[in-house]
């Protein structure tokens, strides 16, 4: 209830700070941002129907002007040869288009507006085009001539409906807006351990009791009948799904599922125990890959989703096996020593392997999250790249297709925001700049041709609401639309944002929740964005103890950089494990100082605490210490939001060196982490 009232009023707010200072310009603020625009003179009227035309297949014609029937654009089909107020959509193989079908060449004239292309999908994407006009100026578009087309051919986004399903009016919602966007791929996580969405006829019991949970949250996991009167979930029909890929075609998507295997599939081990390793539910969550009756069930579950989805590619997870019951296990022991495999690593690739042939003899291309490297990745396998951007690489080096989604980018599930004000997400962070700037095939990425393109992800396990999940979205999605579709040379976050502005209010009115782009201001911790000026920049420090080597910050002149940590853990951010951080500054010469402080971060969800207490003391010759003081927290560990807090003394004192002793919060397993010790 709360969370609601406070994305709505969050909504309320961010539309005055929109409309009441927006740009007024008449400067397009079209998302993706266009490749060429020309301004031209005068304006296009649209106060009455445009006259629709077409050059075009008669196929095209059918599915445009069905299309068109369902948008605000008005058209009438009474007068193909209006030379005043006409809409004519014309598909040719003409030199002077793009040459790709999904680019287009959109033409804004006084008289009218003509969009020709090579094909379907660029008619489609110049229509989106003069949509977003539309929404933007009204009836009057202001004349130009603009020549488009995208940068990648696969333009994601993704949807966890295991852990909270939203049901299909949500799904077609979101995919109005991915067309919008002329974002193409919509990846569908239909099956977890928190709930399989997705009804299979010959495993009736996976949408009887696995889709159904006694409550809400999205953890632990016990399932209940679909007829408890507690059951929390759903699944979609056969026609349910038949209906939303229907859509999604109609909108030039493609849908592509995702049924998860090996691992995240407690679900399934529920309610067929014989297919985990230890026979009964709730012990491990990876398939057996010893037992064929796991590869009879996959393979009949793959029929059936490929008989509902005809997608390229079908995605089957890969990631996080925790692969626990396989070393043990006398039938994957036995498999592994018939097949000559090594480790549990090259089982699990065996599984892949062996998935993927079934699939690729069905026309279909396998599609795995990066952990399908692991043991040998199968042969036509296409990677997404979610754990950073080395498995892409990796995979784009070896010769096959990656889509890039690495977590610190894409992963829109993390704060976008200030996290001690946001409702509740994964921590770390992701701000719209950060998405935005990310570059899916850098220069120097060996095979950066296989980059099919970029997604951007939504896990749902901290979100129960569809309207968090569409604040959670955007801009984001708008970010990742403009890197997927717009070539890099064009990116300008500023430019960006003002557009980002107008489009939110766009979309406002058509009922989509968004975040409140208009106040934040770069979506990160304001005292990361500036540099700080003190007397210990630049001198070196030792450490009593070591930091742990996944959280380096810049290494050890971290602490006296005049930087400090951004709102996400990775970043600056020296993390120490299970220990007291003692660091001291050699600041050259014996000065005077007056205060000395040590910047932590607090975040309960990521096991990181503020120190028990930090205490300062002094030297001149570097041996003899003398203690100044300091200052206890008085935070409770337990405290949930993040908190970044300094600990010091201040006061008068003479000193060449200066110790920073921060006593560890003492919850084993727990982290201290620290950016900056500032003198003055
Ligand atoms: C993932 O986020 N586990 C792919």
């Amino acid at each position: 209830m709360k969370k609601n009232h406070l994305l709505s009023l969050l909504a309320g707010l961010s539309l005055c700070a929109a409309s009441c200072g927006g740009p007024t310009a008449e400067t397009d603020a079209v998302i993706p941002r266009p490749a060429s625009v020309e301004k031209r003179s005068g304006a296009c009227r649209l106060a009455s129907p445009l006259a629709l035309s077409f050059d075009a297949p008669a196929e095209v014609a059918d599915a445009l002007t069905a299309y068109l029937r369902t948008t605000p654009l008005a058209v009438r089909t009474d007068d193909p040869q209006a030379s005043d107020g006409y809409l004519r959509l014309t598909v040719a193989a003409s030199p002077e288009l793009p040459a790709s079908e999904e680019g287009y060449v959109l033409s804004v004239l006084p008289e009218g507006v003509s969009v020709a292309s090579r094909g379907e999908a660029g008619l489609f994407y110049g229509i989106q085009t003069l949509l977003q006009l539309q929404e933007q100026f009204g009836d009057r578009i202001p004349a130009q001539r603009i020549t488009d087309s995208p940068r990648f051919s696969y333009r994601g986004m993704h949807l966890d409906e295991a852990r909270h399903f939203f049901g299909k009016e949500f799904v077609k919602k979101q995919l109005r807006m991915m067309a919008s966007l002329k974002l193409n791929r919509f990846h569908w996580h239909l099956t977890d351990g928190a709930g399989w969405r997705i009804e299979i006829d010959r495993y009736p019991e996976l949408t009887e009791l696995a889709a159904w949970r006694p409550i809400e949250g999205w953890q632990p996991w016990p399932y209940c009948r679909r007829d408890d009167p507690n059951a929390y979930g759903g699944f979609y029909t056969k026609d349910d799904i038949r209906e939303v890929v229907a859509y999604a075609d109609s909108l030039h998507i493609t849908v592509i599922p995702e049924i998860e295997m090996p691992g995240h599939s407690e679900e399934v081990l529920a309610v067929y125990p014989h297919l985990s390793c230890a026979g009964k539910p709730h012990v491990y969550d990876d398939f057996c890959i010893g037992n064929d009756a796991t590869f009879e069930f996959l393979e009949n579950v793959l029929e059936e989703v490929m008989e509902l989805f005809p997608s390229e590619y079908i995605h089957v997870g890969g990631d996080e096996a925790t692969k626990k019951g396989w070393p043990t296990c006398p039938k994957c022991r036995a498999r592994m020593q018939r097949e000559g495999l090594k480790d549990v690593d090259e089982l699990q690739s065996y599984a892949v392997h062996r998935l993927e042939a079934f699939l690729n003899a069905r026309g279909r291309r396998l599609l795995g999250w990066d952990e399908i490297l692991q043991g040998g990745l199968a042969p036509n396998a296409a990677v997404m790249s979610w754990r950073g951007e080395s498995g892409g690489r990796e995979a784009a080096a070896s010769g096959h297709p990656v889509v890039m989604v690495p977590g610190s980018y894409c992963y829109l599930d993390k704060y976008q925001g200030n996290p001690s004000t946001e409702p509740e997400a994964l921590e770390g962070s992701v701000p719209l700049p950060k998405t935005y700037m990310y570059e899916p095939a850098p220069q120097d990425m060996p095979g950066r041709e296989r980059v099919l393109g970029v997604q951007a992800n939504l896990w749902t396990e901290r979100i129960a609401t569809p309207e968090y999940a569409e604040y959670m979205l955007y801009p984001r999605v708008f970010a990742v639309a403009e890197i997927a579709w717009s070539a890099p040379e064009l990116k300008d976050y500023e430019d960006f944002r003002r557009r980002a502005l107008m489009r939110i209010d766009a979309v406002r009115a058509k009922g989509y929740n968004t975040f409140d782009l208009a106040g934040s201001v770069r979506g990160e911790r304001p005292e990361s964005l500036e540099e700080v000026r003190h007397l210990a920049v630049g001198c070196p420090v030792t450490y009593a103890s070591e930091w742990y080597e996944g959280y380096p910050a810049d290494g050890p002149g971290s602490l006296t950089d005049g930087k400090l940590g951004s709102w996400t853990y990775g970043y600056r951010w020296l993390g120490f494990l299970n220990t007291d951080v003692e660091a001291t500054v050699d600041l050259g010469a014996v000065k005077p100082i007056r205060e000395v402080k040590a910047d932590f971060l607090q975040w309960r969800s990521a096991f990181i605490g503020l120190p028990k207490r930090v205490e300062i003391a002094v030297s001149s010759d570097g041996e003899r210490f003398t203690v100044l003081g300091g200052e206890e927290n008085d935070l409770p560990f337990d405290d949930p939001k993040l908190q970044c807090r300094a600990f010091g003394w201040t006061g008068e004192a003479e000193a060449r060196y200066v110790r920073c002793h921060a006593f560890s919060h003492g919850h084993p397993g727990g982290w201290l982490f620290i950016d900056e010790i500032i003198v003055n």
